[in-house]
C-alpha cells in the first residue's frame, strides 16, 4: 500500500528533521560555526512555511540535543542566544501563518530568558492549527522514555497508549503521533537519541545536504521518496495474494 494510493483525503504526515551539518556548511565556506547556526535558522523558516502546502501537519526539529552542551561554551551560548532572538523575531510570523509552537525537551538547563521566550512564543501561538510546529531543545530521546516510565511507575495496566501519552508529556508536550518520515540532512545516517519511540515505524531518508542549504524544494523531494515507499508495519504488501 503506498501512501498516496490511501482512500479518502490523506491525513497530515509528522515529518522529523534532524538538522544536522550546520559547522561543515560554514567551515566549507571558511566561515565560523555560528554563521552555519544563523543559516540554519533561515531554513526552518523556509520549511516551516513550505510544510502545511506539502501535507505536513506535525513538524518536529532537532535543534539541541542533550549531548550538545559537550560543545564548546562559546558554540553552546551562540546557539541558545540564537533560539531566543528567533523565537521573539518569528513569534508574530507564527500566528499569521497559523502555526503553533511547542518546544520539547528539558527546561532546567535552559538560561531564564529562553525559557521565558519559549512559553510567550507557545502562549501566543496556542490557537494555531495549520501546523505544529515542534522544536526539540535539550532533548534526549532516552531521557523522555526513562521519564515517562518513572511516572508510570510499576502500574499494572501500562500499555502503549498510554506511554505514548505520558512519553508526550515527559517531552514537554501534549504529545503528536508517530513519526511518518524522519529526515537528517548533512551526510551521516544517524538517529543521535531523536524520538526512538516515535520513530518505530518512520521511513527514514538521509540527505548529503547540510541543513543551511535545505529548502523547501529537498522537503518535496523527501516527501517523493516516502509517498514510493511501501509502509507494511509488520504486514504483507497489498498485492501479495492470502
Ligand atoms: C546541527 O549542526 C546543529 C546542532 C547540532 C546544534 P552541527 O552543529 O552539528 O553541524 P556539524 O554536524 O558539526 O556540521
Ligand atoms: C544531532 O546532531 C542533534 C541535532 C541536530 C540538534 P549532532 O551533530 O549532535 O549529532 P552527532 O554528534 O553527529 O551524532
Ligand atoms: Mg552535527
Amino acid at each position: 500500500m503506498k501512501s498516496t494510493l490511501i482512500n479518502g483525503p490523506p491525513s497530515p504526515l509528522h515529518v522529523a528533521i534532524i538538522m544536522d551539518g550546520n559547522g561543515r556548511w560554514a567551515a566549507a565556506r571558511g566561515l565560523p560555526r555560528t554563521a552555519g547556526h544563523r543559516q540554519g535558522a533561515r531554513a526552518v523558516r523556509r520549511v516551516v512555511e513550505a510544510a502545511p502546502g506539502l501535507g505536513v501537519g506535525t513538524l518536529t526539529l532537532f535543534a539541541f540535543s542533550a549531548d550538545n552542551w559537550k560543545r564548546p561554551v562559546s558554540e553552546v551560548r551562540a546557539l541558545l542566544r540564537l533560539f531566543r532572538t528567533t523565537l521573539a523575531s518569528e513569534q508574530g510570523r507564527l500566528v499569521a501563518r497559523g502555526v503553533r509552537l511547542s518546544v520539547i525537551g528539558r527546561r532546567d538547563r535552559l538560561p531564564r530568558p529562553l525559557v521565558a521566550a519559549i512559553m510567550r512564543a507557545q502562549r501566543a501561538t496556542a490557537g494555531g492549527r495549520v501546523l505544529h510546529l515542534r522544536v526539540a531543545v535539550d532533548y534526549s530521546a532516552r531521557d523522555a522514555i526513562v521519564e515517562a516510565a518513572r511516572h508510570l511507575g510499576s502500574r499494572a495496566l501500562v500499555n502503549r497508549t498510554c506511554f505514548a501519552r505520558r512519553l508526550g508529556q515527559a517531552s514537554g508536550d501534549a504529545g503528536a503521533p508517530d513519526v511518518d518520515l524522519l529526515i537528517r540532512t548533512g551526510g551521516d545516517q544517524r538517529l543521535s537519541d531523536f524520538l526512538l519511540w516515535e520513530s518505530a515505524y518512520a521511513e527514514l531518508v538521509f540527505t548529503r545536504k547540510a541543513w543551511p542549504a535545505f529548502g523547501p524544494a529537498d522537503l518535496r523531494a523527501a516527501l517523493g521518496q516516502f509517498a514510493r515507499r511501501e509502509r507494511r508495519f509488520g504486514g504483507l504488501a497489498r498485492a501479495v495474494a492470502p
